[in-house]
C-alpha cells in the first residue's frame, strides 16, 4: 500500500468516531463492500477489522507464501483468521496461546505447532528450535510491549514482524541490538484499504473458508457482556453481537 494512501482513522466509524453499534448508518456507496455470497451479516462482520487486518498483514505487508513459517500470537479474532488465511496459501503455522485446550482447537484448525506463552515464557526460542534454529519468516504481534521481545527473538534474520495489537501496553521496552542483529522489520499497520478488502472477499469466496464465531449475543445490550466476554479471554476466534 503506497503511504500517500495510508489515512488515519480519526473519522473511521468505530474507531477515531462512533458509529459501529448503530442500528441503520448511511454513507457514500464507495464505503460499503459486498460480503462473500451467503454469509450472515454476523459472519461478514468479522472481515472488516480483525479479517481485513490479517488479510493485510500476510498478504498485503509480508507477502507470504507457501512454505513460508508464520507465528501468531494468541486466539483471539485476529490471530485465527491470520492462521486460515496463512493455511490456505500453503504456509505452516505456529500458534501461541495461554491455554492447551485452545492450542489443540487451533491445531484441529491446521496449525502445525502451538505453543503455552504461560508454561514456555521463552517461546520466542521455542520457535527458533521449531524452525531449526532458523526462525520464522512473519510474526503476527498483537500483545505490543509485553510480546515484542519474544517475537523478535522468534523472527528469522531478515523476518517480518507485523505490528498490530498492544494487548500489553502501549509502550515498553524493545531489545535493539536484538532487531538490528534480526535485521528484521517491523511493520506498524491499521486495518487496510478498500481494495485490500476486495481481494479479501475474493480468496473467502475461493478458498471457501468461513470465520470461526466461539460466542454470539443476540442484541444490542448485550454489547457489555460481550466486551466482559472478550477481555476475560473466554473465546476462540470472534465473538459477534447480532439484532
Ligand atoms: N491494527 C489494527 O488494525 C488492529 C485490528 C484488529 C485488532 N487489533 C488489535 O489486535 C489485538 C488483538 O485483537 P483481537 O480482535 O484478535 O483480540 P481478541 O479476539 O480479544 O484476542 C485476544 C487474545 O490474545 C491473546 N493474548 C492476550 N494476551 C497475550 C499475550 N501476552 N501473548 C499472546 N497472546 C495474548 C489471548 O489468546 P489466548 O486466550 O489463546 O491466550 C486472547 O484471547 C488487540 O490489541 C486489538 O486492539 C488491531
Amino acid at each position: 500500500m503506497p503511504f500517500a494512501q495510508v489515512g488515519n482513522f480519526t473519522q473511521t466509524p468505530g474507531d477515531g468516531a462512533n458509529g459501529f453499534a448503530a442500528e441503520v448508518v448511511v454513507r457514500p456507496a464507495h464505503h460499503f463492500t459486498l460480503a462473500p455470497r451467503g454469509w450472515r451479516h454476523a459472519e461478514a462482520a468479522t472481515i472488516t477489522t480483525s479479517g481485513l487486518t490479517a488479510w493485510r498483514a500476510l498478504v498485503g505487508d509480508a507477502q507470504i507464501k507457501a512454505g513460508d513459517t508464520i507465528v501468531t500470537l494468541g486466539t483471539g479474532g485476529v490471530s485465527i483468521t491470520a492462521l486460515q488465511i496463512a493455511k490456505a496459501m500453503g504456509a505452516r503455522v505456529i500458534v501461541t496461546s495461554s491455554s492447551d485446550e485452545k492450542l489443540a482447537r487451533a491445531q484441529a484448525l491446521g496449525a502445525d505447532a502451538g505453543i503455552n506463552y504461560r508454561s514456555t515464557p521463552e517461546w520466542g526460542k521455542a520457535v527458533q528450535q521449531l524452525t531449526d534454529g532458523k526462525g520464522a519468516d512473519v510474526v503476527i504481534e498483537l500483545g505490543g510491549p509485553g510480546t515484542m521481545a519474544q517475537s523478535i527473538e522468534a523472527v528469522r534474520v531478515g523476518g517480518h514482524i507485523a505490528l498490530i495489537g498492544v494487548l500489553t501496553g502501549r509502550e515498553g521496552v524493545i531489545p535493539t541490538s536484538l532487531l538490528m542483529a534480526k535485521q528484521a522489520r517491523i511493520q506498524g499497520l491499521i486495518v487496510g484499504h478498500r481494495r485490500q478488502q476486495q481481494d479479501f472477499v475474493r480468496a473467502l469466496e475461493q478458498t471457501g473458508i468461513r470465520p470461526v464465531i466461539s460466542d454470539s449475543y443476540g442484541a444490542l445490550s448485550d454489547l457489555p457482556a460481550a466486551f466482559k466476554h472478550q477481555q476475560s479471554a473466554g473465546h476462540f476466534g470472534k465473538i459477534t453481537v447480532e439484532w
